[in-house]
């Protein structure tokens, strides 16, 4: 007999794919980044992101119901504020009357379910544009995790479901719970980054927040490499997220994604928590700028994407297509 194996059959039709599909996407996989701006009725393309745009609270809780209204349960929160609030210690970054507090208070008291993921790391609030405190020209490890202390606490002050660390330092995990629980806020979660790998594909992010590691005529890094991670490396992520779990972390980030995909899979089976995938802004802008070239098609290729994701092992998707996807999936 020839062929012994007819694999085909199960391709056969629609309904049969449907019936043995493996992966399936939903928009609740999905958790949306979203870029703040001061002021009121403002809303700034991001260049580089064409789609994703800067927004003053007002418009961001707008988006907020729309999202919530097509499914997606979750928002990552970013802030851009002013240089003149920017300092070597991120003081404004725990601010209690602040951009990012005041953003997750609006959000909440809009959408009172929507689970609300406030980044903590420096970088918005550093004049050097760095995820620490510079101390003899590098970042200080322990300083910056008391800081960070102080702004996710802030975070939760303000009414965060989750703070999400993404800034590498060593510890701060463990000293955000400590923190968090001394403050009573024992149900508020901690989602680390825990496997962030120092990349270039972070590029339109940083134009959307003006947060790349800058020439200020100090000494300091010129770039992550100390905190983030080598991309060379594949061990080292499984420590990174077995530390993360010890020290407290109730998910664990793979960062970014489809590069990554190899990490996803590796986490994913060496830890019981929930694995999130940051399928980051330069993922995103490459297939925005393929599609507008009419290289690629545009819907087709950010499902795929999305699929081979969650298939890898990403129990949460963090994705500028979040939006999109979540429309062509309720479709
Ligand atoms: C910084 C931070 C970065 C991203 C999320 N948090 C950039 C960086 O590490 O320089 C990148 C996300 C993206 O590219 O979409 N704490």
């Amino acid at each position: 007999m020839f062929p012994i194996h007819r694999n085909r059959r199960l391709r056969t039709n629609e309904s049969i794919r449907s019936l043995v599909r493996e992966t399936i996407l939903t928009p609740n996989d999905f958790m949306f980044p979203m870029f703040i701006a001061e002021g009121n009725n403002v809303e700034v393309p991001i260049p580089s992101m064409p789609g994703i745009y800067r927004r003053s609270i007002d418009l961001t809780v707008k988006e907020v119901k729309e999202l919530w209204n097509l499914g997606i349960k979750a928002v990552n929160i970013y802030v851009k504020v002013g240089d003149h609030l920017k300092d070597n210690e991120g003081k404004e970054a725990w601010n209690p009357d602040g951009l990012m507090q005041q953003a997750i208070k609006a959000i909440k008291d809009a959408v009172p379910e929507m689970i609300v993921m406030p980044d903590v790391a420096l970088d918005p609030y550093s004049v050097y544009g760095h995820d620490g405190i510079i101390k003899n020209g590098d970042i200080a490890n322990d300083e910056t995790v008391e800081a960070l202390v102080k702004m996710a606490v802030s975070h939760a002050e303000a009414g965060a479901d989750f703070v999400a660390p993404s800034d590498m330092m060593d510890g701060r995990v463990l000293r955000l719970r400590e923190g968090l629980d001394s403050a009573g806020y024992q149900n508020v979660g901690i989602m680390s980054y825990a496997a962030k790998y120092a990349s270039s594909f972070y590029g339109p992010f940083r134009d959307a927040l003006d947060s790349a590691p800058k020439e200020t005529g100090v000494v300091v890094p010129k770039d992550k490499k100390t905190y983030q991670m080598d991309y060379a490396n594949r061990t080292e992520a499984i420590r990174e997220a077995l530390h993360d779990v010890e020290e407290g972390a109730d998910i664990v980030m793979v960062k970014p994604g489809l590069a990554y995909l190899d990490i996803v899979r590796e986490v994913k089976n060496a830890v019981t928590v929930p694995v999130a995938v940051y399928n980051v802004s330069g993922e995103y802008a490459m297939v925005k700028a393929a599609a507008e070239k009419g290289w690629i098609e545009n819907d087709k290729v950010i499902l795929e994407q999305l699929h081979s994701i969650k298939r890898a092992g990403a129990d949460i998707i963090s994705t500028y297509f979040a939006k999109e996807a979540a429309i062509l999936l309720n479709k």
